[in-house]
């Protein structure tokens, strides 16, 4: 794992009152810092890829996740079915965070409740712990048995929002789907109820269909297709959750480079997240925020040389 150097100040981000050595974060669930500190050892630590971490959704109720097969491979993106397999509140409270807590960089633990009073206890507990620097709601995961995303409705995620902004002093990040009709008014709930900052997207609400029997691949029915697939439609959603908004947004979808974080910076984002591209390289949160810096002219003496994704398609620059 190819490691960025300790920057000076030249990328710092304060988001919501935390400081960050950079702008570039993980996607909740796409990189397990535990597992790799066991693969990598100490060197994680020394070259952590993420200016923030953010730790997989954590429930009140241990889970087993979704039965196999969980993925599907598409044209430039991935499609997942993992249903937050998770320890539950008490596990990762008891198992995971001394172990996150020993990252060098601040901790968001993203949280779901299947009911607002669930989310309460979760926010409650989780808040109440000082390795925790941000809290993220996660009401956007569409791989759950009840089909139902609490953040598709503006009214819904404001009775969240609602319900746990007392409950905790800590910056709370609302994690907004794509599967909605119109996300800027979800911010905009989200804002008005007393969240600190929004993130999105999550994943798109797709299928796969097991090419011979023609029934659903994934054991949990359908799915989240993530990856430069989505990349499209997610700068588009940032561009317009950041013109509703005044809080800061957190952009994330298909992220592969710098010159695509940039995009997303140039179109609101205040701070980027790098999700599928990490399971291809584990060290690509480095890369992106080394691009960045590039991209944006901050690294003195080193010449810009950003280059768009290898998927990148030339349709021909518009006309002068
Ligand atoms: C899972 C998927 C998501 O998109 C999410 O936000 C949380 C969890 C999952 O399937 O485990």
């Amino acid at each position: 794992m190819k490691g960025r150097q300790a920057s000076g100040t030249e990328q710092a981000v304060d988001l919501c009152g935390v400081s960050l050595r950079g702008p570039v974060l993980n996607g909740s669930g796409t990189f397990d810092a535990i597992a790799a500190r066991r693969a990598f050892g100490d060197v994680l630590l020394e070259r952590f890829p993420f200016d923030l971490f953010v730790s997989k959704t954590v429930t009140l109720e241990p889970r087993a996740g979704n039965p196999p097969p969980r993925l599907w491979e598409t044209p430039a993106g991935l499609l997942n079915s993992i249903g937050l397999p998770n320890k539950g509140l008490d596990g990762f409270l008891a198992a995971d965070l001394p172990q996150l807590a020993e990252l060098p960089v601040p901790l968001c633990v993203s949280v779901m409740g299947f009911t607002r009073d669930e989310l309460a206890v979760l926010v409650e507990r989780v808040g109440a712990r000082a390795e925790v620097s941000l809290i993220e709601l996660n009401v956007s995961c569409p791989n759950v048995e009840t089909g139902l995303i609490m953040g598709a409705d503006p009214g819904e995620t404001a009775r969240a929002v609602e319900r746990v902004r007392p409950l905790c002093p800590k910056p709370l990040v609302v994690k907004l789907t794509p599967n909605a009709g119109d996300p800027g008014a979800v911010a905009t709930a989200a804002e008005e109820a007393g969240a600190d900052a929004v993130s999105l997207v999550n994943t798109l609400r797709g299928m796969a269909l097991h090419p011979r029997t023609r029934r659903p691949w994934l054991g949990g029915g359908s799915g989240g297709l993530s990856g430069p697939a989505i990349r499209a439609v997610a700068l588009g959603q940032v561009a317009s959750v950041a013109r509703s908004v005044s809080i800061p947004v957190i952009g994330m979808g298909g992220i592969a480079s710098g010159a695509d974080a940039a995009e997303f910076m140039a179109a609101g984002a205040a701070a980027i997240a790098v999700g599928t591209e990490s399971f291809r390289d584990p060290g690509a949160g480095h890369r992106i925020g080394d691009e960045l810096a590039g991209a944006r002219g901050v690294t003195s003496g080193v010449t810009s040389s950003v280059q768009p994704s290898p998927d990148h398609r030339s349709g021909g620059a518009p006309a002068a």
